[in-house]
């Protein structure tokens, strides 16, 4: 039965991801609309003949989802599969997105407390800020689920639903150690462009990549001119694309006007772009392209992946993630035992949260079809143009 039900939930999170993805861009934040409310999407998923019908027994109770931008396709799928795999259980489904705007996340959390949520499942912009609401969620009786980012300093949250964060550093690193073919005689130049400081997932995974590639860094293989090696340097708030784009620009020009940059070392697929176009500004061609790594193997970068002007990628199905949070939702409506393979890793300054994460893969030129299409996460026809 459960194995039923899971295929049931993947095949209808499969086709609104599917949906989703042939829909289009997502829809630019604006500043003019800091407090944004709207839905993603169409998510629906049309009725599945081949699916069994998943038992619906979240019928009469309100899961709230707070989602932190529609600016990156990553999360406009994460926001659908969650609604269309909550609805087949019968759940009802209020989704929202803040559009990055720490202030707009409170409200929107707070309105859906007073609307009467029964459970709150929350991917926050920033993981400090919440505390308060998380605390009124908690004095309502309200079970919170934090998902793919931890949530920080509060006790009021159940489980946390992510990826092996730390992994995806481990393997970024791992690749870039791998295919750099750099030595202490023939080094090469490496620059960091590392996630946003309020977010728990950005200093684990430079944890994970520093681990790989310090041993380059300290016998001379690798070479970061610009000497912004730590994290505080190589961050980037928000995880903001035009922010990578400038301070890729800066160091292009104050560090590498006589020498090519080799490696990007990139935490994020929105960063990588942003690097991209940088480059592109600077006068690089194919003969000197830079490695450029990422994450989250979304739509664009996975047809750049294909046309070589993007290195790898990391693939995190958020089909299964979003499937693995419903259990948690189960669980916490319904007195069932979710699924947990982490009880040590992520303390948050207060508790020490029960976890399931989800395994990071990889992609490049050479498995991005098995990864990616054999999946059934992308289609052929979404990667042709
Ligand atoms: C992180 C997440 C990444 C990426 C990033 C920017 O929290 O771990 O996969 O999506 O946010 O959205």
């Amino acid at each position: 039965m459960k194995k039923k039900l899971l295929s049931a939930l993947l095949s209808a999170a499969m086709v609104a991801t599917l949906l989703v993805g042939c829909g289009g861009a997502a829809p630019a934040a604006t500043a003019e609309a800091p407090a944004a409310t709207e839905e993603a999407p169409a998510a629906e998923a049309p009725a599945d003949d081949a699916a069994p019908a998943a038992e619906a027994t979240g019928a009469g109770k309100k899961v709230a989802v707070a989602m932190p931008t529609q600016s990156s396709e990553r999360w406009i799928n994460d926001g659908a599969n969650m609604k269309s795999q909550l609805e087949e259980l019968g759940y009802e489904v209020d989704l929202q997105y803040a559009e990055d705007d720490v202030q707009a996340q409170v409200a929107q959390i707070e309105n859906m407390i007073a609307a009467g949520a029964d459970c709150l499942v929350i991917a926050a912009i920033d993981s400090d800020a919440l505390v308060n609401v998380e605390q009124q969620a908690k004095d309502a009786g309200i079970p919170v689920i934090a998902y793919d980012r931890l949530l920080m300093n509060t006790d009021a949250v159940s489980y946390y639903a992510t990826f092996d964060n730390k992994g995806v550093g481990t393997k970024i690193g791992e690749y870039i150690v791998e295919h750099c073919e750099a030595t202490p005689d023939a080094p090469k130049t490496i620059e960091l462009f590392m996630g946003s400081p309020d977010d728990n997932n950005a200093h684990m995974l430079y944890a994970g990549l520093m681990e790989q590639i310090q041993p380059l860094l300290d016998d001379g293989s690798l070479i970061c001119k610009s000497g912004q090696l730590e994290f505080d340097d190589n961050n980037t708030l928000r995880w903001d694309q035009q922010t990578a784009m400038k301070r890729c620009e800066d160091i292009l020009t104050r560090y590498y006007a006589d020498e090519d940059l080799n490696i990007i070392a990139s935490a994020f697929d929105g960063l990588s772009y942003g690097c991209m176009s940088a480059l592109e500004g600077a006068g690089y061609t194919d003969a000197n392209w830079p490695m450029i790594t990422g994450q989250d193997a979304e739509l664009m970068a996975t047809k750049h992946i294909i046309s070589g002007k993007q290195t790898m990628s990391i693939a995190k199905d958020t089909r299964l993630l979003a499937a693995k949070c419903v259990t948690m939702v189960q669980a916490v409506l319904e007195g069932s035992e979710p699924e947990i393979n982490d009880t040590t890793t992520y303390d948050n300054g207060k508790i020490v949260v029960p976890s399931y994460l989800c395994e990071p893969v990889p992609v490049d030129q050479s498995n991005y079809k098995e990864v990616l299409i054999d999946s059934g996460y992308y289609t052929e026809d979404q990667l042709a143009d």
